[in-house]
């Protein structure tokens, strides 16, 4: 399926990036692995820590030319600073994605991380007009004028932004038939998933409550693997939606439809 596609990994080393990795491997890509913590299995990984612009710059020119495949993974969850979850979640894929595009083949793929996190996104829209202008060096002040520490916000926000940004270019690559889509996951097991239960507190559970199981990152994996193939080349701009179906129950109980 993915025999011949050279695709960079970032947040390879744990939970849905590390089974990405070994997924894609596993359909026949060569995978280039990106986390700021080691990573023993990938033949091919480079160190970054995320948060500095200097370092996504200097990845970009570390990486091969004609490359098939972006999968921007690497996440920070709600508990962290507000501007690092800004940073890794949300700016930190649009650099890297925005560097590296001459370095994409023409056909090229990429996949973002979003999350169920980001749903309400359309009722954050002035501030994601604001995030447009900010960059890593005045992510504080963002962070200070919205009030990003408030309840896990900086996640949501993220997220938010994540999923719109990769709508609003969907395909601005088109010229190349490059192309980026989003995979929203509900709750995950994954080390992340206790910091948001410690955010969330009570709303984890009544979540928890609508849904069968938790997922596990091998129930991700495939889905992203589907995004990085050519099966999917009609995809644009799309949101996945992987969840174990509480974005369904969502939509429907808040219209009355259903639940
Ligand atoms: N676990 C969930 O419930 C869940 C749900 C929806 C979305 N997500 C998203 O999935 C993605 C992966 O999360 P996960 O659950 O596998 O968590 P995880 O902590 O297991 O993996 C995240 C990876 O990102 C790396 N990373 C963090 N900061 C970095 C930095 N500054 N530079 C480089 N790498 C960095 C970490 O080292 C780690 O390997 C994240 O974007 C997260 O927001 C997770």
């Amino acid at each position: 399926m993915l025999d011949g596609k050279t695709i960079v990994v970032t947040g390879c080393s744990s939970g849905i990036g590390l089974e990405t990795a070994r997924e894609l491997t596993r359909r026949g890509a060569t995978v280039i692995g990106v986390d700021r913590n080691p990573n023993d299995e990938l033949d091919r990984f480079i160190e970054t820590d995320l948060t500095d612009p200097a370092a996504i710059d200097e990845l970009v020119g570390r990486l091969p030319d004609s490359l098939d495949g972006l999968c921007n993974i690497a996440g920070l969850p709600p508990t962290a600073p507000p501007e690092l979850v800004l940073k890794v979640n949300a700016l930190a894929p649009q650099r890297l994605t925005r560097r590296l595009v001459p370095k994409l083949a023409g056909g090229a793929s990429i996949t973002n991380l979003g999350s169920l996190a980001g749903i309400g996104w359309a009722d954050a829209v002035d501030q994601i007009k604001d995030f447009d202008k900010t960059d890593f060096d005045d992510v504080e002040r963002f962070c200070r004028q919205y009030d990003m520490s408030d309840g896990g916000r900086s996640y949501f926000f993220s997220k938010e932004v994540l999923l719109t940004w990769t709508m609003r270019n969907r395909w601005t690559w088109r010229d190349r038939g490059i192309r980026m889509n989003v995979v929203s996951p509900g709750p995950v097991d994954t080390p992340i998933l206790p910091d948001f239960a410690a955010t969330l507190g009570a709303r984890a559970e009544e979540d928890m409550r609508v849904m069968d199981r938790l997922g596990t990152p091998q129930d991700i994996a495939p889905v992203i693997a589907f995004l990085q193939s050519d099966a999917s080349v009609w995809l644009r701009g799309a949101n996945l939606t992987v969840d174990g179906g509480m974005s369904s129950y969502i939509a429907m109980t808040s219209t009355g439809l259903g639940d």
